[in-house]
C-alpha cells in the first residue's frame, strides 16, 4: 500500500481515531493550533504510538526568528523528529545556527520554498533558492496548489525530500503533488473533518495510487 500521507493535525482528535489511521500514515505534522489547545504533554500523549513506532513527527511552527529564539523553541519540543522553518529569514544569525543545532540533535530541518496560499509571492524564489542551497536542509516544503513551482523546486533540488501541503481543503487534488515531484502529501482537514476518517484516508490512498499510475 502507498504510504505517502503526512497527517496534519490542527484539531484535537480522539486518540483512538488517530491510532486507527496509523497504518495509512507516513508521518504526522503538528502546528500551533494543536499545541496551543492541549499543550506539549497532551500532544505527546496523543501521538504516543507514532513516536514509539518511529513514524516521523514534524513540528510545523514555521520558525522565523533569530537563532537563539528558534533554538530555544526547538529545545522545548524534542519529542519531534523534524522542524519546519521559513527560508526568508536568511542565513547568518538565523538559519545557519538553527541548522547546526538541529544537526547536533540528529533531527531534521525542512525549509519552506513557497507557500500554498494565493498571496504568496514566488518572485522571491531566486532568493529563497539560494538560502536553501546554502543551508542544505534535510527537506523542503512546497505547495500542491502550484504544481509548476513545485516542479521547478523538484528540478532545482533533485535529492531533497519534498513535502507538499494544500491538498483537499485548499484545492489541490490528491496525488497531483506526487506526480510533480513531492515525496509526501500533507493532508489534514480532508481526513479529520470527515465523518468517516478511516474510509476517507483509504479513499485518498486509492486516488493517489490511481494518479501516480498514470503520471
Ligand atoms: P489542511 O487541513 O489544509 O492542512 O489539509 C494543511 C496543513 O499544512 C499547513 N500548510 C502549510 N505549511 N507551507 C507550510 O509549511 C505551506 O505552504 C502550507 N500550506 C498549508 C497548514 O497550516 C495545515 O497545517
Amino acid at each position: 500500500m502507498l504510504n505517502k500521507i503526512i497527517f496534519a493535525i490542527d484539531e484535537v482528535l480522539d486518540k483512538s481515531i488517530l491510532d486507527n489511521l496509523f497504518e495509512y500514515i507516513y508521518g504526522i505534522k503538528i502546528g500551533y493550533p494543536l499545541l496551543l489547545k492541549i499543550g506539549v504533554n497532551e500532544t505527546i500523549n496523543l501521538v504516543h504510538n507514532f513516536i514509539k513506532n518511529d513514524k516521523e513527527i514534524i513540528m510545523d511552527l514555521k520558525l522565523a526568528d533569530i537563532d537563539n529564539t528558534m533554538k530555544s523553541i526547538v529545545s522545548q519540543l524534542e519529542f519531534a523528529d523534524s522542524y519546519i522553518a521559513h527560508s526568508f529569514i536568511g542565513i547568518e544569525g538565523a538559519l545557519d545556527e538553527l541548522k547546526k543545532y538541529i544537526d547536533e540533535k540528529n533531527k531534521k530541518l525542512y525549509l519552506l520554498a513557497s507557500m500554498s496560499h494565493k498571496g504568496w509571492n514566488d518572485n522571491f524564489y531566486p532568493y529563497i533558492k539560494n538560502v536553501i542551497s546554502k543551508i542544505d536542509p534535510y527537506g523542503i516544503v512546497a505547495p500542491a496548489t502550484k504544481l509548476q513551482i513545485l516542479k521547478t523546486i523538484r528540478k532545482d533540488f533533485p535529492k531533497k525530500i519534498i513535502i507538499s501541503p494544500g491538498i483537499g481543503a485548499q484545492g489541490g487534488e490528491f496525488g497531483d503533488a506526487l506526480c510533480y515531484g513531492a515525496d509526501y502529501e500533507i493532508i489534514g482537514r480532508s481526513i479529520y473533518t470527515s465523518k468517516d476518517p478511516i474510509g476517507k484516508i483509504k479513499e485518498i490512498v486509492k486516488l493517489q495510487e490511481e494518479k501516480i499510475n498514470v503520471c
